[in-house]
C-alpha cells in the first residue's frame, strides 16, 4: 500500500465526517445496520478511505473481473484482457476470479496496489469448493459423513492451500437445499436436508475463515446461491424457481441464516429467479432478509453475468436497467457483467442510484478487505516458499485421505461379502473409471491437475497380498474432460465386454467401478435420467452371468437409479467422486482397515420419475392406500412411493441396536429424549444416531418427519452407550407464512435410530 495512504489512514481515523443519511434511509436501504460486532478500528479505517475515494473508485471497488486463464462461465462480449488491464490501473477493479499462484496474483495485485491512485488492494476469488489443488471429496460426498469436526478439517486444509497460492476469498461453501437428483449441482451441496445442512454450513465457514480471518492462512468464506438455486424446476440449472414463503422459511433460508450466524464475510446471489424476480435483483431477499432482518455486514457478489442474465430473464430492459435494479436490491459486486463499471457512474448522476447506496457497497467490500488484513500487507498471501511447502503437503493429503472414507456410504452387504480377504483372492477389476485418476477430482476441480487422483486401481494394487487383474469394459465418455465444454457422451462401444467377462470369470471376487465420470454432474451438468450413464448397465448384466460375487463401487455426483444392482449385486458401495485420495479411501474401505461409517445425505429414489423425492415430505390428505386395490389416495400406479435407498441411510461392518427411548418434556420449550445404543456386531464401528420429529398438527403443516439432531458415535462391540439430545425452542417451532417463529402447542413424536425410516418412536405433548 502507498505510504501517503497509511499515514492518511492514521490521522483521519481520529474522526472524519462519515457520509450522513438519516435513520429512516439507512433502515430502508438496509445500509450501516446494526452489527455491533464490527471491529471499530476497520470501520474507522473504512471511514477514511471512503471520505477520500471517488465516485469513481468507489465503482470499481464493486468490479470483478475474471482472470486471464481459467474461465467458469460464458464469457461476456465486451471483456476483452486490455480494457481489464486498463480498469485495473485506473483503480477500477475490486476483485479478480480465477488469479491463482503467486506468481500470477501478485502480478494484478501490483498493478492495483502500486499503479493506482489509492492503491487498494484486490481481493482474489476462487472456486475453492472441495480442494484447491490437493482435493478432497464433493461436498456431497463428505456430508455424507455426517461428521462436523471431519468437514471443518477438509475446509482448514483447502483453505490453507488455496492461501499459499495467494487465493482470500472461495465462493464455498453452496448451502442451497436440493430435493432434485437431476440437478447437477446436488453434488456441490450437503443435499436435501435442511438441519444437516446448516450444521455442515457451519463447519465449513469456520474452517475457511478459522479464529483469525486476517491469518495468511485463512480465506474469506462465500455462501451460496442466494436464494433457492436448488429448486430449479425439474432439476434443469439455471430453471425458473417458485416456492412458497413456508419453504423458503423452513427449507430454504436456515442454512444460509447458520453461515450468516457462524460470521460467512460474503454472500453470492443466484442465477434463478424465486417466484418472478431474478435473485440478483431482488430487493426482498437482499436488502430486506439478509442486510436489514440478519444484519448480514460483509458483501454480496453476483453470480457469474447474472446481473446482466436480468434482461433474457425478462426482468431488466437492457444493460443499464439490469445494473440499476441489481445496485437496488442490494447486489454489492458484479461478478463479470462489466455492468457496474460501465453504467453506475451515469445512473448516480441521473438520480436513479442513490450514492449511499454505493458507498455503502464499497463499505461492505472494504471491511472485508481489512478483515483480511490485505491493506496490512497485501502481498501477505504470495509468499512463494510458502506456497512450495504447504501444496500437497502430507498433512493436507492425510485430512484428504481421512475425509474421503468418512464420505463412503456402505448400500449394501449381502453375505458380508465385504470386507475382502487381504490374500489368495483373484480380483477382477472392471469399469473405466476404476483406472480414472482424473475422475474422482469431480467437477470443481479447476485449480488441480487431470490425473492427479490415486485410482481405485492403485488404491487396490497397494494392497500386495491379492491378484488383481483390470478390464476396462466400456468407457463412459469420449472426448476431452473440460470444465466449460460439453462431454462426448455417446458412448456405444461394447467392445470390451468379451474381455471384462473372461476377466470375470477367472476372479474369485470382482470389482465394478460404475457410475458417472466425475465432469458428468456439477454445473450445466443436469441429467434427465439418472441410470448409470452409457452401456455400464449392459457391461454389469453381462459380467454378472459369469460371476455374481460382484462388489459395484460407485462413483458419481448424485443419487443414482439402481435398482437391478440393489436386486441382483451382492455389495454396493457409495463412493461419490473423492477426490485426490480416492482410490487409497477405497481400498482401505473394501479391506476393512475402515469400517464404513457414512449416512445417505439424499434420498436415493427407485426411479427418476419419483422426483423431487425426499424424506421430509408432507403427509398429504391420502397418505395411504384405505383398502387392498384401491386407487383414490396419493401414490403411483408404477412405483412404490418409498425410494431406494432413505435419507440417512448406510450400513456398517458391524451392526448396532436401540433400545430405551425415552422422552421428557421439561418445558413448553425443552424436551430431553434418550436413547441406548449398542454395537451389536463384531467389530468396532461407528454409527451416526438420528433424531426426527413430528409436529402432528399444525396451523401450518409440517413434514412427516424431520431431523432434530444427530451425534456420531464409535462403539467397541458389546459396547452400549446412552445418547441424549434437547429439543429447543429451535427445533420445537417452524415459520408461519409470514416469516414468523411459531412455538404451537400439540402432540409431536420423535423417531431415534440409524437411518430416516427408523421406526423406533415414542410420543409427547406440549401444553
Ligand atoms: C458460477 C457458479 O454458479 C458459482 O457458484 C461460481 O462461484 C461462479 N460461477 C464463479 O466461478
Amino acid at each position: 500500500m502507498k505510504n501517503y495512504i497509511k499515514t492518511y489512514l492514521q490521522l483521519v481515523c481520529i474522526g472524519l465526517l462519515l457520509v450522513s443519511c438519516n435513520q429512516t434511509d439507512e433502515k430502508k436501504l438496509a445500509i450501516n445496520t446494526v452489527n455491533t460486532n464490527l471491529n471499530t478500528t476497520i470501520e474507522s479505517k473504512v471511514d477514511s478511505l471512503l471520505a477520500i475515494m471517488t465516485l469513481e473508485e468507489k465503482i470499481g471497488q464493486m468490479n470483478q473481473y475474471n482472470g486471464f486463464w481459467d474461465v467458469t462461465g460464458p464469457v461476456p462480449e465486451n471483456g476483452d484482457a486490455a480494457k481489464k488491464y486498463d480498469d485495473l490501473r485506473k483503480g477500477l477493479v475490486g476483485s479478480m476470479l480465477n488469479v491463482r499462484g503467486v506468481k500470477d496474483v501478485r502480478a494484478v495485485q501490483k498493478i492495483a496496489v502500486e499503479e493506482t491512485r489509492l492503491g487498494i488492494p484486490l481481493i482474489i476469488g476462487f472456486d475453492v469448493i472441495h480442494g484447491y489443488k490437493t482435493i478432497s471429496p464433493i461436498p456431497l460426498a463428505e456430508s455424507a459423513s455426517w461428521d462436523l469436526e471431519a468437514i471443518k478439517k477438509s475446509a482448514e486444509v483447502a483453505a490453507e492451500e488455496a492461501a499459499a497460492a495467494g487465493i482470500n476469498w472461495t465462493f464455498a461453501p453452496m448451502v442451497d437445499i436440493s430435493r432434485d437428483a437431476r440437478w447437477g449441482r446436488v453434488m456441490e451441496g450437503s443435499g436435501e436436508d435442511t438441519y444437516l445442512s446448516s450444521k455442515i454450513a457451519v463447519a465449513r465457514v469456520k474452517g475457511f475463515q478459522g479464529e483469525d480471518l486476517s491469518a495468511h492462512n485463512t480465506i474469506a468464506a462465500c455462501a451460496k446461491h442466494f436464494a433457492g438455486y436448488g429448486f430449479a424446476e425439474s432439476g434443469r440449472d439455471y430453471n425458473t424457481v417458485d416456492v412458497g414463503t413456508s419453504t423458503l422459511y423452513n427449507t430454504i433460508f436456515p442454512p444460509f441464516q447458520a453461515a450468516n450466524e457462524a460470521g460467512v464475510r460474503t454472500f453470492m446471489n443466484s442465477f434463478n429467479e424465486l417466484n418472478g424476480v431474478p435473485a440478483t435483483g431482488n430487493k426482498y431477499l437482499q436488502r430486506e432478509i439478509l442486510k436489514h432482518q440478519w444484519g448480514f455486514s460483509g458483501f454480496v457478489v453476483s453470480d457469474w453475468g447474472s446481473i446482466a442474465e436480468m434482461i433474457a430473464h425478462g426482468h431488466a430492459k437492457d444493460g443499464t436497467h439490469a445494473t440499476e435494479l441489481a445496485v437496488n436490491a442490494g447486489s454489492d459486486m458484479d461478478m463479470e457483467s462489466n455492468l457496474y463499471v460501465n453504467e453506475l457512474v451515469t445512473l448516480v448522476k441521473e438520480g436513479k442510484v442513490d450514492e449511499q447506496l454505493i458507498t455503502d457497497a464499497a463499505r461492505r467490500i472494504l471491511r472485508v478487505k481489512f478483515e483480511l488484513g490485505l491493506f496490512d500487507d497485501p502481498y501477505k498471501y504470495c509468499n512463494e516458499e510458502r506456497e512450495q511447502s504447504v501444496t500437497g503437503s502430507k498433512e493436507i493429503q492425510d485430512a484428504v485421505l481421512d475425509m474421503a472414507k468418512k464420505s463412503i456410504v456402505l448400500l449394501k452387504n449381502e453375505n458380508n461379502v465385504l470386507p475382502l480377504k487381504k490374500e489368495g483372492q483373484k480380483i477382477a477389476v472392471i469399469g473405466a473409471l476404476a483406472n480414472d485418476k482424473t475422475s474422482p477430482l469431480g467437477s470443481w476441480r479447476i485449480g488441480a491437475d487431470d490425473g492427479t487422483a490415486v485410482s481405485v486401481l492403485e488404491g487396490l494394487k497397494a494392497y500386495s497380498g491379492n491378484q488383481i487383474t483390470y478390464a476396462k469394459g466400456a468407457d463412459l465418455v469420449y472426448g476431452q474432460t473440460v470444465f466449460a465444454r460439453e462431454l462426448d457422451i455417446n458412448v456405444s462401444d461394447k467392445s470390451g465386454f468379451t474381455e471384462a467377462k473372461q476377466v470375470a470369470k477367472q476372479a474369485d471376487v470382482v470389482i465394478m467401478v460404475l457410475g458417472e465420470h466425475g465432469f458428468q454432474s456439477g454445473e450445466g451438468r443436469s441429467r434427465a435420467d439418472i441410470d448409470l450413464p452409457g452401456v455400464q448397465q449392459e457391461l454389469l448384466e453381462e459380467v454378472y452371468k459369469v460371476n455374481k460375487n460382484i462388489v459395484l463401487v460407485l462413483n458419481n455426483g448424485r443419487p443414482l437409479s439402481i435398482n437391478w444392482a440393489d436386486e441382483h449385486i451382492p455389495a454396493i458401495v457409495e463412493a461419490w467422486h473423492l477426490g485426490t485420495q480416492s482410490g487409497n479411501a477405497i481400498a482401505q474401505v473394501l479391506y476393512g482397515d475402515y469400517n464404513p461409517s457414512g449416512k445417505l445425505p439424499m434420498t436415493f429414489p427407485r426411479s427418476v420419475g419419483q422426483l423431487p423425492l425426499y424424506y421430509n415430505s408432507k403427509s398429504t390428505g391420502r397418505p395411504n392406500m384405505p383398502s387392498p386395490g384401491e386407487v383414490f389416495w396419493s401414490h403411483y400406479t408404477d412405483v412404490s412411493n418409498t425410494p431406494l435407498y432413505p435419507f440417512g441411510y448406510g450400513l456398517s461392518y458391524t451392526t448396532f441396536n436401540y433400545t430405551n427411548l425415552k422422552v421428557n418434556v421439561v418445558s413448553n420449550n425443552t424436551v430431553e429424549v434418550s436413547v441406548k445404543l449398542t454395537n451389536t456386531g463384531k467389530l468396532k464401528g461407528k454409527e451416526v444416531v438420528q433424531l426426527y420429529m413430528q409436529d402432528l398438527f399444525a396451523s401450518v403443516t409440517r413434514p412427516v418427519k424431520e431431523l432434530k439432531g444427530f451425534e456420531l458415535v464409535e462403539l467397541n462391540p458389546n459396547e452400549s452407550k446412552t445418547i441424549n439430545f434437547t429439543l429447543s425452542k429451535n427445533e420445537l417451532g417452524f415459520y408461519s407464512n409470514e416469516g414468523k417463529f411459531l412455538l404451537e402447542p400439540g402432540d409431536f413424536k420423535v423417531y431415534v435410530g440409524g437411518s430416516s425410516n427408523t421406526t423406533l418412536e415414542a410420543k409427547f405433548t406440549l401444553e
